[in-house]
Order: C-alpha cells, then sequence, then structure tokens
C-alpha cells in the first residue's frame, strides 16, 4: 500500500461521473474531423471519381488509399507527407451481407496518411486522442487488434505496448492472423501489419470487463484502421520492405455515425432517416418490419444510394465491367422493390425523384441523367421479367392442379427461368413461396451442374466432329487475353456471333475468359447481352489464337 493511503485510512476517491458521448450529426462529424486533422498539420486532399482510371486493375476506387497508391511506393506527393480526406467508395465484395446492420456498397471512408512521417506510436495516440477526446468515447467501450506475426514479419508488439501509454488494458488486446491484421489493397502492392479499433455495441451501458475482439466478437464494430505500411508484395506474395514507413488510416464514415448516435445500425443513422422514410411512403409498407421487409428496405436503400453515386460519375450500365456492377446493382434494387410493393415503370421516376432528393446535401447530382439512366434500366429489366414471370405463372397454375408433385416447383424449372431470362433464384422463390410453394434448391443446383456438363460434351463432340473453325473466323483478328489482370472486360467488341445448332459462339475482341488448353478446363462465366439477358459461358476454346464463347442458343 502506498504511504499515502496507509495514512489516510479514511480517504475516499470518487472520480465524477463521465460525460455522455456526444451526440454529432453526420455534418458535424465531417466538421470536428476536419478540425482535428488540421489540428495535427495535415492538408486536406480533394475527393476523387468513383470509377477507378484506367491504368488500375479495380473497377471502382474501393478503398480511400487507392489514389494514394504511388506515393506509399515512394513518390513525392506534391501536398507533403501529411494527408488527409473523406473518400467515396465502393465495395461490393459483402453485397450478400448488405442489409444487416453495418454494411453498406457505396460508404464513405475518412482517411489520413503519413507518407515516412511519423509511424506506429502517433498513430495510436492520436486515434486515441480523437475517439476518447474530441468525439468524447469512452475507452472502456473499445478494443484493439494488432499482428499476431508470422515468417514474413514479427508480431507487432511494439503497437500492443502503446497501448500502456492510453490505459487500454492488456486483456483488451487481441493478436490475430495475417487474414485479419495485414492490409493490402490486392493481390500486389503495398501492405503491412494493421492495428483495428472496434467500438461495443448493444444495450449494457459497459462491456464486461474481459470483453475483446476475440471473445466477444458479434458486438463488436471495427470503427478505425490503422495500417503500417512498410511492405511491398509482388507477384509471388514475397514482401519486401519499402523505403518509407508510411500509415494509411480509414474511419468508416456511416460506422462513425452509427456509433456517434447510438443506433443499431447505419441504416437508423441521420444519414439514411428520410431515405427510409421515402421507401415506406411511396411503397406504402407498413410499420413495424418483419426481419425480411427490413433488409429489403435496406437494400433498396442502399443500393439505389449506390447507384445514383456511379451514375453521377459518369458510369452507364452495361454487359461488361464496372457498368455490368451497376446493372446488377439496379436490378437487384429492383426486384427488391417488386418483392415488397410491385411498381408500374411510370412510377419509378418519381419514387426515384423523391429518393434522391432524400440524398441532397451528400453531393451535387444531376439528378435528370441519373433518373433517365436508371428508368432506361429499370425499363429493360422489367421487359426480362415480364416473359419470365408469365412463365412462372404457368408453372405455378400447372403445379396447383396436379396432386403428386403439389408445394415444391421443381429445379429443372427454376433453372429454365433463372437461364432463359435471367430470373434471379430468390425471386423465383418469393414468388412461389406467396402461393404457398417452396422451390426445390438442391434440384436447381442440380440442373445448373447438369446443363454446364452437357453443354461441355456437346461442345467437345463438335469440336471432335473436326468443325472447320476458319470458314467462320476469316478476316477474326487473334483476340486480346486480359485475364491476368481482370475478371471482367470494359466495353467488349463483338466481332461475331456463330449459331451452331443449339448453341451460339461469340468472339469479342478481348475477353477475361481463359480457353481450355492442355487438359485444363476453360473458364466459365456470363455474359450479359444487349438486350439484358443473362448467358452463361459454357466452354472456352481457342481457334488460331482467336477465344470462342460457347453459349447456349
Ligand atoms: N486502407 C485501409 C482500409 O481500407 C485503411 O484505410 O481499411
Amino acid at each position: 500500500m502506498c504511504h499515502w493511503l496507509k495514512n489516510c485510512s479514511s480517504s475516499f476517491i470518487q472520480r465524477k461521473k463521465r460525460n455522455k458521448m456526444k451526440s454529432l450529426s453526420s455534418t458535424q462529424l465531417r466538421q470536428i474531423r476536419t478540425k482535428f486533422r488540421l489540428s495535427k498539420q495535415h492538408v486536406e486532399l480533394p475527393e476523387v471519381s468513383l470509377i477507378a482510371d484506367k491504368s488500375s486493375t479495380a473497377l471502382f476506387n474501393v478503398a480511400g488509399m487507392q489514389p494514394l497508391i504511388p506515393y506509399l511506393l515512394g513518390k513525392q506527393h506534391p501536398k507533403g507527407t501529411r494527408l488527409f480526406d473523406i473518400q467515396k467508395c465502393i465495395r461490393t465484395v459483402d453485397i450478400a451481407e448488405v442489409g444487416d446492420a453495418s454494411h453498406l456498397t457505396f460508404f464513405e471512408m475518412m482517411g489520413n496518411w503519413s507518407l515516412g512521417d511519423y509511424f506506429k506510436k502517433e498513430a495510436v495516440q492520436r486515434s486515441w486522442e480523437f475517439l476518447t477526446q474530441w468525439l468524447e468515447i469512452d475507452p472502456r467501450k473499445l478494443a484493439i487488434t494488432v499482428f499476431a506475426g508470422d515468417e514474413t514479419a514479427p508480431r507487432d508488439e511494439e503497437t500492443a505496448n502503446y497501448r500502456k501509454e492510453v490505459w487500454l488494458p492488456p486483456e483488451k488486446v487481441s493478436y490475430l492472423p495475417e487474414e485479419n491484421n495485414r492490409w493490402s489493397p490486392g493481390p500486389v502492392g503495398p501492405c503491412g501489419p494493421d492495428t483495428e479499433i472496434y467500438y461495443r455495441v448493444g444495450a449494457s451501458e459497459f462491456p464486461p470487463a474481459e470483453s475483446n475482439v476475440q471473445n466477444d466478437e458479434d458486438n463488436r464494430l471495427e470503427i478505425w484502421n490503422n495500417v503500417f505500411m512498410e511492405y511491398y508484395r509482388d507477384e509471388n506474395g514475397q514482401l519486401t520492405k519499402l523505403s518509407k514507413q508510411n500509415v494509411d488510416t480509414g474511419m468508416g464514415f456511416e460506422r462513425m455515425c452509427c456509433v456517434l448516435q447510438q443506433k443499431a445500425s447505419v441504416y437508423d443513422t441521420d444519414l439514411f432517416e428520410k431515405t427510409l422514410q421515402v421507401i415506406v411512403q411511396t411503397l406504402q409498407l407498413s410499420l413495424p418490419f418483419s426481419p425480411a421487409q427490413q433488409r429489403r428496405v435496406r437494400i433498396i436503400a442502399d443500393h439505389a444510394r449506390t447507384a445514383f453515386m456511379l451514375i453521377n460519375d459518369g458510369l452507364v450500365p452495361s454487359n461488361v465491367g464496372a457498368g455490368y456492377v451497376l446493372r446488377m446493382i439496379i436490378r437487384r434494387m429492383v426486384y427488391n422493390v417488386m418483392l415488397l410493393h410491385p411498381l408500374q415503370l411510370e412510377a419509378y421516376a418519381d419514387v426515384l425523384h423523391e429518393l434522391l432528393a432524400s440524398f441532397q446535401g451528400l453531393r451535387t447530382f444531376d439528378e435528370k441523367e441519373i433518373i433517365r439512366v436508371f428508368t432506361d434500366e429499370v425499363k429493360l429489366f422489367q421487359k426480362t421479367l415480364q416473359t419470365g414471370k408469365k412463365m412462372l405463372e404457368e408453372m405455378l397454375n400447372e403445379l396447383a392442379q396436379t396432386w403428386t408433385s403439389a408445394g415444391i416447383l421443381q429445379g429443372e424449372n427454376v433453372f429454365k427461368l433463372y437461364d432463359t431470362y435471367g430470373f434471379p433464384v430468390e425471386l423465383t422463390k418469393e414468388i412461389a413461396q406467396e402461393r404457398g410453394v417452396n422451390i426445390d434448391e438442391t434440384g436447381f443446383q442440380q440442373a445448373l451442374e447438369q446443363a454446364k456438363e452437357t453443354s461441355r460434351q456437346a461442345t467437345k463432340e463438335m469440336f471432335k466432329k473436326g468443325i472447320d473453325w476458319s470458314k467462320y473466323l476469316e478476316g477474326i483478328p487473334q483476340t486480346e487475353f486480359i485475364g491476368y489482370t481482370t475478371l471482367t472486360s470494359d466495353e467488349p467488341r463483338l466481332l461475331k456471333e456463330i449459331d451452331l445448332e443449339d448453341q451460339k459462339v461469340l468472339i469479342f475482341d478481348k475477353t477475361p475468359f481463359y480457353p481450355e488448353m492442355g487438359g485444363q478446363l476453360g473458364d466459365n462465366g456470363e455474359i450479359t447481352l444487349s438486350n439484358g439477358e443473362v448467358k452463361k459461358v459454357h466452354t472456352v476454346q481457342k481457334f488460331a489464337g482467336v477465344i470462342l464463347h460457347f453459349i447456349s442458343a
């Protein structure tokens, strides 16, 4: 016992009750964060487009650091060594999670960088200062992760030790492996171990003392990532040290709003408040939502916002590349609308107008152009769906008259709708369920596999029959293979379409599809035709340097 306490047997220490965390609007968060970074001598960078430039292998701007890659690799930045911004990003890898509490396809990233300037110590201190002093988040709600180390880089004890300076007890630190705590923008490029900060969500005022990211994962929300970018990873996965030690920081703007506004999800923040109201009103929904409805409403809100932002940056829906992703996002939004409250095409312009207005303030939108591009795509999709829906209705009517198989829509029928009309399986399921019919999902998968196999065999047969391809390929140049750098192709030119019995062969000027060669199977994937029909590419062959994509006719 210390001397002072020993002599003060009746002493009593009482700390003042901590102030409640600030509740900040999204606009206030932007302001306070700018003020903080400027106070740390960072220079603000302008925002760049969501559409990645042609030199990048990515389709979109996926991280705040993407435009800074050359500078993280060593180039001098004209604005100095301490930078910050708030950058719009698109990530579609987690699209299946959209609708839960925290996932979005479009989001904003509050990023700041040290390009060979300060490193781990200051990065940790400043993160803590901002979170606990400027935003007044209670430190007892925070926990961190650091890199556990492997044969390529050491365990990050240095960062873990800095936690002492911010009074974070050791049990709040989790050491995690590469897949959690090494960050890179892609397989090749700058990378480094990271330390992530997690907030404890949930009702209890304070988490149990032992709660950390490993033992309380479900209640932990990542709000901050400090990447210590000091390595370059090459094509073979080899790491080499960069000339400078950089810090790449990212803080998800929507998640931070969610924490500061004490909401259960990013969709409950002020960023989506008006949007959800618009969806409820225009689709005439009643509250409270069932969990399934809630997810659909959130998907509509997220996908509409993403599509607006992409079209505003000049993208149009197409069959390839970034345009294809936009097409899929719009269509996914539309079929979620359909499942809640089907709308006639004419009604879409009004709904879109209202939705767009709910995001005013986020950016300056070219409303006329956005609504035109969006409604054109809705029109195309509705046309495709109409035919598919008619067919589904017929199938369901037929089923209702049969005794034996009532209640289950056969997998091959689900497949037919999917294969011929690009009818989403999820939509078939919903419509069928409304009529008390389930779909045979295993049968669908089997039909899918079988169709692939049959087509492959048919194509092999054709090759065996010795088709004289040269007569079809006169004047067709060799195909440019772009599959080493990308999995999609940006606006390829269709050079030829060949009809063969029940198959078609498409030839483009360039393709990411690798052909069947030397006993190795070719790639498979999808091609969306200009009429909106989605065709599976089941076989890819090569003849005299020309790549042939086989689809069913
Ligand atoms: N680039 C890192 C990320 O996106 C930190 O900004 O998480």
